[in-house]
């Protein structure tokens, strides 16, 4: 486009509009100026002489003059639009107007306006604002805006996005790590390990060890079998007694909260696959005001039931 916009073709935009402004005005004036025509005894003919079948014959009548002073008008406001607003191409208009400027000082408006309401919010705690409905009215509307599309309109998740108002947490449950995960997102990562761990039984044997460690359906001698695999393979990330590390984001394999899913089968395909799991970062979108009310937000979730009662 900019390459359209440049210094010959704003001569040529500004030529057609100066040529197109002047040739109504040139047709106005003629329009505007009435010739009187007289007829062979002198007196004035008031049609032009132009006759059809027989008897239809043209008037010569000036323009009426409100017909033309619309004309006028709108010549008038050509000329003043072109000088206070760009349209000639090749200049800016007196009041240096430009869409883009239009759009900057909505957005500036904006944020003072944004910057008000948030303001009431400045100096106070996570705690606080999560017990304070109007800071939860907004953050409801931010997470139902920006978070709900994953986590569901009722944080609740789904298979592969965490539920969030369970008080289980891969990377922590304080306000400080929530508005960090927020903030800068968050990779979930698992490598594959069938080949660490040895042969697809052993795989199983594993499998089965993770599932007894939060007393779900498991077959207890492959679970015992497993054992030493896990302490060895696993035990790294998820901890020796499974309960996991939430530096790194490995979850608690103990609680029965299963977020790709159980049973032998699904935790067979974690081991051999690996899981990649994404939060993207909320920072490009939302303000650091945002990210603090709406992290209050989800911390009150699974932490006061005054919140849920706000909404
Ligand atoms: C594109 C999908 C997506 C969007 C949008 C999204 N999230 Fe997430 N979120 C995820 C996934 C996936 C994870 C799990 C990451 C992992 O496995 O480590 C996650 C994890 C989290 C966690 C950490 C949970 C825990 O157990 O530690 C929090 C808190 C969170 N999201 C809050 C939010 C909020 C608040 C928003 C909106 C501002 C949001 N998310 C928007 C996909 C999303
Ligand atoms: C390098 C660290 C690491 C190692 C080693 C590791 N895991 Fe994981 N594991 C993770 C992370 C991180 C996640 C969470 C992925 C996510 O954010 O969704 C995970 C998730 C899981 C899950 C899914 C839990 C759920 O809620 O659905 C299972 C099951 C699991 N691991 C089992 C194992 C087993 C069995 C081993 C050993 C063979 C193992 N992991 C070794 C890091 C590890």
């Amino acid at each position: 486009m900019s390459d359209f916009v440049s210094s010959g073709w704003a001569w040529y935009v500004a030529a057609l509009v100066v040529a197109g402004l002047l040739y109504c005005a040139f047709v106005l004036i003629g329009a505007a100026r009435h010739k009187v025509i007289y007829d062979a005894q002198g007196n004035v003919d008031k049609t032009t002489g132009h006759v059809w079948d027989g008897d239809l014959q043209e008037l010569n009548n000036p323009l009426p003059r409100w017909w033309l002073m619309l004309f006028i008008i709108t010549l008038v406001f050509a000329v003043a639009y072109f000088f206070f607003y760009p349209g000639l191409g090749i200049y800016q208009g007196s009041l240096k107007w430009s869409a883009t400027g239009q759009l900057q000082n909505e957005i500036a408006r904006a944020k003072l306006e944004q910057d008000k309401i948030f303001g009431q919010f400045a100096g106070k705690s996570h705690e606080e604002l999560a017990s304070d409905p109007a800071a939860m009215a907004i953050g409801q509307r931010l997470f139902l805006n920006n978070c709900a599309a994953c986590h569901g309109s009722d944080a609740k998740g789904s298979k592969s996005f965490p539920n969030l108002t369970d008080g289980d947490w891969l990377h922590g449950g304080s306000p400080e790590k929530i508005v960090e995960t927020i903030a800068q997102g968050r990779q979930g990562q698992m490598p594959p390990l069938a080949a660490a761990v040895g042969s697809p039984e052993e795989v199983r044997q594993v499998a089965h060890h993770v599932l007894s460690l939060s007393g779900s359906g498991h077959n207890p001698v492959l679970a015992a079998q497993g054992r030493e695999k896990f302490k060895a393979v696993c035990a790294a990330c998820h901890g020796a007694d499974g309960k996991g590390n939430q530096a790194i984001g490995a979850p608690n394999l103990t609680d029965k909260i299963w977020l790709h899913g159980w049973g032998e089968e699904a935790i067979v395909r974690a081991i051999n696959n690996g899981i990649v799991n994404v939060m993207p970062a909320q920072s490009p979108r939302l303000s650091d005001d945002q990210i603090k009310v709406v992290a209050s937000y989800v911390w009150g979730l699974s932490n006061t039931t005054k919140v849920a009662d706000a909404k």
